[in-house]
């Protein structure tokens, strides 16, 4: 595996590629990766000849309250896993590479940003659809992987692709859980002990809720019941619990034909999201 830190250099890297007639798979993350990260590297390498992750903390996308300076970061532990699942470059630019000067311009997405973590995390998806956008230029990719989990991201992204007619498939991989249903996230390295343990309330809620729903149970009532069981697990701090339809995100007071429910909840000074898209309800 080759790491490669320098633009040009991935650039011309690509350009070989892409002359020597190879396919190239994409896989932007922030790294200290987790099985959640390497199932897209699996996603990737089922359809590209080649695998190109980028490991980049990206600081456009955090608010000046976030957790920038703290979230997890292990570059060597990372091109170690990267590395056994097949991954063939990690693209590992800092962030003078990335953005040299004051940056003047954005790539913005609207109307579906303003909702869920838009409407908490502001600027926050000005910054991931301005990276990716970098990233995109730079790694040319045939098809690019994200993580359902970030299930917003995703709906972003393909609205991206498709207003600015960018040259890229975008494929969805599904959310890997923990053993207790919790879903994968880099963050949760920085829970506590008794965090960790009650976090597994977001992922118990959305599987509650889809139940309820496919029992024909009014969603209102669902939602409520399940905000009142967060409210009441020690440590918990629920910053959103929301029904929306797929990929619009508009607010939907009944599940028909497909629905996101999405889950923001704060343990200490740590943020988690989850969500569960049903389709087709029973
Ligand atoms: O999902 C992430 O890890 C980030 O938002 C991304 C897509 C790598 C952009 O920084």
């Amino acid at each position: 595996m080759e790491k490669i830190s320098n633009i040009s250099l991935i650039r011309e890297r690509v350009k070989d590629l892409k002359r020597d007639g190879k396919t190239i798979g994409f896989v932007p993350t922030m790294g200290y990766l987790h099985e959640g990260h390497l199932s897209l590297v699996d996603e990737a390498k089922k359809s590209c000849d080649v695998v190109i992750m980028s490991i980049f903390v990206n600081p456009t996308q955090f608010g000046p309250n976030e957790d920038y300076d703290s979230y997890p970061r292990d570059i060597e532990r990372d091109e170690a896993l990267a590395k056994s699942r097949g991954t063939d470059i990690v693209f590992y630019p800092d962030v003078k590479e990335m953005y040299p000067s004051e940056t003047l311009t954005w790539v913005e997405v609207e109307k579906i940003t303003g909702v869920l973590c838009g409407a908490k995390r502001e600027g926050h998806f000005r910054g991931v659809t301005t990276v990716v956008t970098k990233l995109f230029n730079i790694v040319q990719p045939d098809i690019a992987i994200f993580g359902q989990k970030d299930a917003q991201q995703a709906a972003v992204i393909h609205k991206m692709v498709e207003d600015l007619n960018m040259n890229v498939r975008i494929k969805l991989a599904p959310i890997v859980r923990e053993a207790d249903g919790l879903a994968m996230s880099s963050r949760n390295v920085r829970l506590s002990t008794a965090d960790r343990k009650n976090a597994v309330i977001l992922s118990q809620s959305l599987f509650a809720i889809k139940e309820g729903i496919n029992e024909g149970k009014e969603l209102s009532k669902l939602m409520e019941k399940a905000k009142q069981v967060i409210l009441g697990t020690p440590g918990a701090r629920l910053d959103y619990l929301e029904a929306r339809s797929y990929p619009d995100l508009e607010t939907v007071h009944a599940c028909k034909d497909r629905c996101l429910i999405a889950i923001a909840v704060y343990f200490g000074n740590v943020r988690l999201i989850d969500n569960i898209l049903i389709e087709n309800p029973s």
